[in-house]
């Protein structure tokens, strides 16, 4: 049994209090409704993590993630914040890879690699982002791309480390267009990432990793995407940026 991760990523959005009010709030709705059955990840801002930790500390359904990290351990690289700094704070997970740094800030296959690597030699647990654009897609080229994704930022993993990770299929075409993939080509390529898992490890670590869907998931669809075998929760954006949405979609991972 995988238990569901529902993850909020904030992006660039809420200042310190916006964003601690939120998660305070969050928590409070979670265990008022008694909505303690999937794990709820706070995905936020560098600023949020150290008071963020506070509000979460003592309750095992609750963390905080970062949204990046760098892929070296210390260094002359102003500006950028490194896996270690993050697991300093009390935060537990770490985006790795989401398609808007691959796509914004060139992050490259070996950059990502070495960011997982950093990531969990601070027992972070990696949430690492795949995905393909439209064009991609349209090129009927969307297996292989994810798959070298796979390839290239995991599989150096040992099948002890790779059970540490969280997989996030995210197509570009879904994110932040209110299109989103539907349970069946979600479903489609969830099951396609865990066969490239069985096939690297085997079947009993590839059933343990659980792996998220992002790209508009919305309180209307998120039950349908979440009921999907391969699908093990979401990763979400916009809607993760308002107390009665994000709610919503928690109830629908129960
Ligand atoms: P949206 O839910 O806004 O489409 O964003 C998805 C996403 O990028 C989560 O990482």
């Amino acid at each position: 049994m995988r238990t569901k991760i529902v993850a909020g990523n904030w992006k660039m959005n809420k200042n310190l209090k916006e964003g601690i009010d939120f998660i305070k709030e969050t928590v409070h709705q979670i265990i008022t409704a008694d909505l303690t059955g999937a794990e709820v990840i706070f995905a936020t801002p560098f600023i949020h993590l150290r008071k963020g930790v506070k509000e979460v500390k003592k309750l095992n359904f609750c963390a905080i993630a970062a949204q990046n990290c760098h892929w070296e351990n210390s260094g002359a690289y102003t500006g950028e914040i490194a896996a270690s700094m993050i697991a300093s704070t009390g935060a537990t997970h770490c985006i790795v890879g989401h398609s808007e740094r691959r796509q914004y800030f060139n992050e490259n296959s070996e950059q990502l690699s070495k960011k997982i690597n950093q990531c969990l030699e601070q027992e972070l647990t990696p949430i690492y982002c795949v995905g393909e654009t439209l064009d991609i897609r349209e090129a009927h080229r969307h297996y292989t791309h994810i798959e070298l994704q796979i390839v290239e930022g995991l599989f150096h993993l040992s099948e002890e480390q790779i059970q540490q990770v969280v997989v996030a299929y995210e197509p570009v075409w879904a994110i932040g267009t209110g299109v989103n993939a539907s349970p069946q080509q979600a479903q489609e390529i969830h099951a396609f990432i865990r066969k490239a898992l069985e096939h690297q490890y085997n079947a009993d670590i590839a059933g343990r990793i659980r792996i998220l869907y992002g790209g508009s998931v919305k309180p209307n669809n998120a039950a349908e995407l979440f009921s999907q075998p391969d699908v093990d929760g979401g990763l979400i954006g916009g809607a993760s940026l308002q107390v009665d949405d994000f709610m919503s979609i928690i109830r629908a991972a129960q």
